[in-house]
């Protein structure tokens, strides 16, 4: 009897919140100025002090976006824990044991919804602005651009989709190109945006085979890299992606025109024989603004990739995990937001 009640409460409120939701497509860099007006300098101050207790988060952040937006869409899907219904991207091979931040973003998100007073900010407008709001810590102010926001979070995460999606270190010029074409995404938009590794640190797994088997390398550079990286063990030694890698500039592509760069993706956009690729590698190289201008425009096509918005996903209260079902409609209309039902806890 009760649970009967409980699905005709969950239709009804389902019904008035499919009419009481305003539709909004477009991400817009306004979207919380109404709403919670505190969102964006509650964000910025914690990745703020996150970054001068450990630089390399502003590095980890990016690359939560990256791997949030190239896999179905820019959604928050990449935060998700693993459910009895779904296996979620954290382990997949790209993300295990690599991305990381996670506990930072749980720390934002609670900050961010007690200045709100309610779950408003999405988990994945968090990714976006603390990319950002990192960038620009990292890198000046001519890196800084307005994040467009409005999105909403996943319901469901895939780690198939993780591996199918997300490009790998060892792939070809070839290959880089064909993955980001995928997605929409331009020759410009892989050599601007592989300028993320100005910051931030691999593993030795991840460049193993390049200091030991590439030729296309510095032989200084491999031969000082192989005492950080053995050929059997210390899969998890960390070595910088550039030589400054707590500082966006452009030391990642004046390195990749010596053969120093770190990863066997990252040489690949500079062979030196003058292809399109090798010309941006050098006109940024050489020009911070021209890789500002390229770089802002190429994370702001990123971060609309695929997008949740009006009635789509939800936001969530917890960005490792999905809300009850109950919780989404609740939330989903304000006009009932504030009546309290027994036993829906969310
Ligand atoms: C073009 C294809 C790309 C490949 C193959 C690639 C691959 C990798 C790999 C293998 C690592 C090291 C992970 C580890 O060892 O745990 C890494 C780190 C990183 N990547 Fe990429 N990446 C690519 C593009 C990007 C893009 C587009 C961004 C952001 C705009 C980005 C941002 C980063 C950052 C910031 C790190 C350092 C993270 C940290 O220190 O926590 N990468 N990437
Ligand atoms: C699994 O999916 C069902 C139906 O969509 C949902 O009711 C349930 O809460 C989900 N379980 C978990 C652990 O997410
Ligand atoms: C280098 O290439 C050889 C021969 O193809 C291969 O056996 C080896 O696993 C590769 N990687 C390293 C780190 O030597
Ligand atoms: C440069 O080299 C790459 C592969 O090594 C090749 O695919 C490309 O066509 C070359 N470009 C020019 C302009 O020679
Ligand atoms: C819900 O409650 C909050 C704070 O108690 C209030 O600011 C808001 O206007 C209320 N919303 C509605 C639709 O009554």
């Amino acid at each position: 009897m009760a649970s009967i009640i409980q699905s005709l409460l969950v239709l009804v409120l389902a019904t008035l919140a499919t009419f009481m939701v305003p539709c909004s497509a477009q991400l817009s860099p306004n979207f919380y100025n109404k709403v919670c007006p505190k969102a964006l300098p509650v964000i910025r101050s914690v990745v703020q002090r996150a970054i001068v207790r450990e630089p390399r988060i502003g590095a980890s952040f990016l690359r939560l976006h990256f791997h949030d937006c190239f896999v179905n869409g820019c959604d928050g899907s990449v935060l998700l824990d693993d459910t009895r219904n779904f296996t979620g991207e954290k382990t997949a091979q790209p993300n295990l044991n690599s991305i990381r931040g996670f506990e930072v973003v749980d720390e934002i998100k609670a900050a961010v919804d007690k200045a709100c007073k309610r779950p408003v900010v999405s988990c994945a407008d968090i990714l976006a602005t603390a990319a950002r709001d990192s960038v620009a810590i990292l890198g000046g102010l001519h890196l800084w651009y307005p994040v467009l926001l409005g999105r909403r979070d996943a319901r469901t995460a895939s780690k198939d989709a993780a591996n199918n999606n997300l490009p790998a270190p060892f792939f070809s010029f070839s290959q880089l190109l064909t993955n980001f074409n995928s997605h929409g995404m331009n020759l410009k938009d892989l050599v601007a945006l592989s300028g993320g590794h100005t910051i931030g640190f691999s593993r030795c797994t991840n460049f193993r085979d390049r200091i030991y088997n590439d030729t296309n390398i510095n032989p200084t550079f491999a031969a000082s890299l192989r005492r950080t990286c053995p050929r059997v063990g210390g899969d998890n030694n960390l070595a910088p992606l550039d030589p400054t890698p707590a500082m966006v500039d452009t030391s990642y592509y004046k390195e990749l025109l010596c053969n120093k760069g770190l990863l066997h993706s990252d040489q690949e956009l500079y062979k030196g024989n003058g292809s399109e690729s090798d010309k941006l590698v050098k006109l940024y190289s050489e020009n911070p603004f021209a890789f500002a201008k390229d770089f802002k425009a190429s994370i702001i096509k990123m971060g609309n990739l695929k997008p949740l918005t009006g009635r789509k996903g939800e936001i969530r209260r917890n960005c490792r995990r999905v809300c009850k079902l109950y919780a989404v409609f609740l939330r989903s209309s304000f006009i009932i937001e504030n009546y309290s039902i027994g036993s829906l806890d969310y």
